[in-house]
This record gives structure tokens, C-alpha cells and sequence, in this order.
């Protein structure tokens, strides 16, 4: 089988983006395009890819790993001088070099594929990935002979009127032979209007080679869509969720409104999920079957269980158990464990903690570095008061403890199996198995004292 390599072209700063984040790092569905890309055409299985960055992009680098190797353009020449820095590694190389653009992030392992098998079955010297474009403003034109064959590519600012009326656009994404692509691009120029080294050169300089290079057409033109601005950011997040949402509800998820409901690439949903407008789910979220999701919740990297309900929530980095109530209004921030058959109420946040079965947090309550057991009923108000303003401090609730309504637990401090905490209490001691702990001022009733009170207050008017 012919080995193939890949080079990601991510040196490009992204001007029409107007943003000091580098362009390629624009998240689409929560994730940097260049990693779209890079996840995509790596799926296909490659020998070695690189990604070509440019001057200061460290966080590209931070991003991607060591998925893939780097070599640096120190100035962007353009295209064709960016793949030229991939040379040292992979001169001398037989096989095939897919060459792809960090900021097409709709293409898909698929369509890598077909393209490669294309290239690799024709005997193609460089095969184009091309796409007809409802309006072809900005993409370079694959101009063809009269024999249909590919002749070369023109780019929107050199091209004629004639030029500019074709819509067969070059998608910015190609197979060449690795060989003959490098000793194309020893003949590439810049003597354009853009004044730069254009990899669409190489087409040309092959053909008046009599080398062979072809064109595969792909009829979706939606999945290679290239971002150079915020409106077209926008039509690759729409596409993306659609796909995804698409994929899900095909999977036996019911998705109420997919044009409002935002699941990331990496998110697992099992089949009986229902998801409520407003919804975004993202990171490595996994949703078990049965769980009703949403309205308006936001779920990063939890796995939520079974016949979970999760309403108007924010849940981050936590596991939440089967048949657990989570909602309207909660937060759980990082690092909770909710056990099975939990309730977490409206107005409660929960942060690092874990919360064993049958236990019920219902309102208004802040329960954070906390290990509670199970059966336990937290009641409306309740803090465990963690932080001193130096340092946190756990708070132990064993199992069938019940605490009363607006109590403090200042902590560190334990609450034994089975005890009451009376409401209102400030617990500062452990409190022991078994005990009631009350632990606030006793009542004084001062008989008859109001109506004193108000007389004189009528005397002093
Ligand atoms: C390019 C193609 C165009 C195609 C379009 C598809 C060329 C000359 N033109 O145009 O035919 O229709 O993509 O989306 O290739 N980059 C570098 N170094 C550079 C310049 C660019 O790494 O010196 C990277 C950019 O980061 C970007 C990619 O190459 O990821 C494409 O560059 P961009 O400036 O967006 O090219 P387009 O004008 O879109
Ligand atoms: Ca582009």
C-alpha cells in the first residue's frame, strides 16, 4: 500500500479574522479548526504529519501536542513556501502527501479517503479536492482545457472576468506524489498580485510538465468551506452542529430543536436521550440512556447516568449518577460525584464533593469539599462553610444524617451516621453518632412586650 503523509498549513495569522487569537485556533463546536483538521486526515491512517505554524503560534503548538510535528515559516510568503518548510522532513519520502488548509475544519475522514484513493488509483501526480460554489467569491478557480482536463488553479485576485465566472473551486485541500510535489515547488514564483508563493502554482508547473493531475469533485461544497472571517466561522459552527446533531438522532437520540442544541464532536450520547432546546453539551460528556437533558443546561465534561434529568443546569468536569435530579437552576462545578437517585434542587452548587446515594440537597444550599453519605437530606440553606481565606477544609456527613434548614457546617467537621443537626445551627464541634446537635441561641418570649413597645413609640410621637 502507498504510505501517505500529511502537511496542515497553520502559519497564516488570520487577518479577516480581526483577532489576536491566531485564525486556526478559532474553536468551531468547542474544538480549534486546526484540530478538526488534524483528528480528520490523521483518521485515515498516516505515516507522519506535519503541521506547519508560523511566528509566535506556541499555542498551536500547545493545542495539537504531540499529535503531529511542527516546523516553523518564520514569514508568510504563502502557500507554496509553507509546504516548502516541510521539506526537510520529508524529502527523499515515496508515497502520497495530502497537503490541507488548519482552517477547513468541515472536512471529513471520508472525504480524505475517497481523495487519496482517487489520486492513488488514477496515477495522479497532484489530485485537487474540488467543490462547486454556490458563489465562488474568494476561492481560487480550477480552470480546465478543452478536454476537461485540469489545467490550473487561479486565484480570485489574479483571475480574469471569464476566470471568475467558473465554480469549480479548489478547496485548498490536495494529494500529490510527494517527489514530484517538491521539485514542483522549486519553480514556484511570486510573481502574482499578491506577491506571494502560491502552492496552486504547482498545478500548472506539472501540467506543462506533462505530469498527470486531476480533480475529484465532491458534490457536498458545505464540508469545505474555508474560514478567513467571523461570518464564515459562524456557517461552519451551523454546519458542524447539524452534522453532529444529524448523527445523534439517527444514533435513537431525540434532539427537540437541533438548530439549538450544541453537542461537541467528542461527546457520547446513548439512544432514549432526550435533549430540550437551548442545550450545549460539550468536552468528553457522556450521556447515558434515558436522561433528559436541558432546557438551557450546559454540560462539559460529566458523564450524567441513566434516567438522569438534568433541567436549566450547569454541570462541569463531574460524574452524576443514574435516576438523579439535577435542576432548575443548580451548578456543579468540578470534581462532584453525585450518587444514584440523588437530588440536587434549584439555587444549589456543589463543588468538589462527593454525595452518595439517595441523598437530597433540594434548595439553596452551597456544598463544596465535601464527602456526604447516603440518605442523607440537606435542608433549603445549608453551607458548608469550606474556606477560612487561606485554606479549604472538608466537611463529613455520614449516612441518614439529616441537616436542618440554614445551618453552617463550618469546617473541617463531621457529622456522625444518623444525627440531626437542628435548623439554624452553626456547627463548629463534630457532631457524634446518633446525637441531636442544636447549636443556636435559645428562644426568649417576652409576653404582652409589643404592644408595650408600640405605645411607646405612640408617646414619643
Ligand atoms: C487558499 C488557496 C485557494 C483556495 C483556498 C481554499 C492558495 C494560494 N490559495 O486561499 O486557491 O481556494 O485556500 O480555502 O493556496 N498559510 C500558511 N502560510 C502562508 C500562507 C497561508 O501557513 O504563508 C496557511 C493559512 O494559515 C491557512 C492556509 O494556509 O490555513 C490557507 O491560507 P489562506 O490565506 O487562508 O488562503 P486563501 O486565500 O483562503
Ligand atoms: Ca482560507
Amino acid at each position: 500500500m502507498t504510505k501517505r503523509y500529511a502537511i496542515i498549513l497553520a502559519a497564516g495569522q488570520g487577518t479577516r479574522m480581526k483577532s489576536k487569537l491566531y485564525k486556526v485556533l478559532h474553536p468551531v463546536l468547542g474544538k480549534p479548526m486546526v484540530q478538526h483538521v488534524l483528528e480528520q486526515v490523521k483518521a485515515i491512517g498516516l505515516e507522519d504529519v506535519i503541521t506547519v505554524v508560523g511566528f509566535g503560534s506556541d499555542k498551536v503548538k500547545d493545542h495539537l501536542g504531540n499529535n503531529t510535528k511542527f516546523v516553523l515559516q518564520e514569514e508568510q510568503l504563502g502557500t507554496g513556501h509553507a509546504v516548502i518548510q516541510a521539506e526537510e522532513l520529508l524529502k527523499d519520502k515515496k508515497g502520497t502527501t495530502i497537503v490541507v488548509c488548519g482552517d477547513t475544519p468541515l472536512i471529513t475522514k471520508e472525504t480524505f479517503e475517497q481523495l487519496c484513493e482517487h489520486h492513488e488509483k488514477t496515477g495522479s501526480k497532484a489530485t485537487i479536492l474540488t467543490a462547486k460554489a454556490p458563489n465562488p467569491f474568494g476561492y481560487g478557480r480550477v480552470i480546465r482545457n478543452e478536454r476537461n482536463e485540469v489545467k490550473r488553479i487561479v486565484e480570485q485576485k489574479d483571475a480574469n472576468p471569464d476566470e471568475l465566472l467558473v465554480d469549480e473551486i479548489n478547496t485548498g485541500t490536495y494529494c500529490f506524489d510527494n517527489e514530484a510535489l517538491f521539485e514542483a515547488l522549486k519553480s514556484v514564483s511570486n510573481d502574482n498580485s499578491q506577491g506571494e508563493y502560491y502552492l496552486t502554482d504547482v498545478i500548472e508547473i506539472m501540467k506543462n510538465k506533462s505530469e498527470m493531475v486531476s480533480a475529484y469533485l465532491i458534490p457536498n461544497f458545505d464540508e469545505t468551506l474555508g474560514v478567513n472571517d467571523r461570518v464564515a466561522l459562524a456557517q461552519a459552527e451551523k454546519t458542524m452542529k447539524l452534522r453532529i446533531n444529524e448523527q445523534h438522532m439517527r444514533n435513537g437520540v431525540t434532539i427537540m430543536d437541533p438548530d439549538n442544541t450544541y453537542i461537541h464532536s467528542d461527546v457520547v450520547i446513548e439512544p432514549d436521550v432526550v435533549i430540550y432546546p437551548g442545550s450545549i453539551i460539550g468536552g468528553n460528556s457522556i450521556i447515558r440512556s434515558n436522561a433528559i437533558i436541558g432546557p438551557n443546561s450546559e454540560i462539559q465534561n460529566c458523564e450524567v447516568g441513566e434516567d438522569s434529568v438534568v433541567k436549566q443546569s450547569v454541570a462541569t468536569d463531574s460524574k452524576i449518577g443514574k435516576r438523579v435530579n439535577v435542576g432548575p437552576f443548580a451548578h456543579i462545578r468540578p470534581d462532584a460525584i453525585i450518587g444514584d437517585e440523588a437530588k440536587i434542587g434549584n439555587f444549589v452548587e456543589i463543588k468538589k464533593a462527593e454525595l452518595g446515594n439517595g441523598t437530597k440537597v433540594s434548595h439553596l444550599s452551597y456544598i463544596g469539599d465535601a464527602k456526604v453519605g447516603s440518605n442523607v437530606n440537606i435542608g433549603c440553606g445549608t453551607i458548608t462553610v469550606n474556606y477560612d481565606g487561606k485554606n479549604k477544609y472538608l466537611t463529613t456527613i455520614e449516612d441518614d444524617a439529616f441537616i436542618g434548614c440554614n445551618s453552617n457546617l463550618i469546617a473541617p467537621v463531621t457529622i456522625g451516621k444518623g444525627s440531626y443537626v437542628a435548623a439554624g445551627s452553626t456547627i463548629t464541634k463534630d457532631v457524634p453518632t446518633d446525637a441531636l446537635s442544636v447549636a443556636r441561641a435559645r428562644q426568649s418570649n417576652k409576653e404582652g412586650y409589643a404592644s408595650k413597645l408600640k405605645n411607646r413609640l405612640k408617646d414619643k410621637e
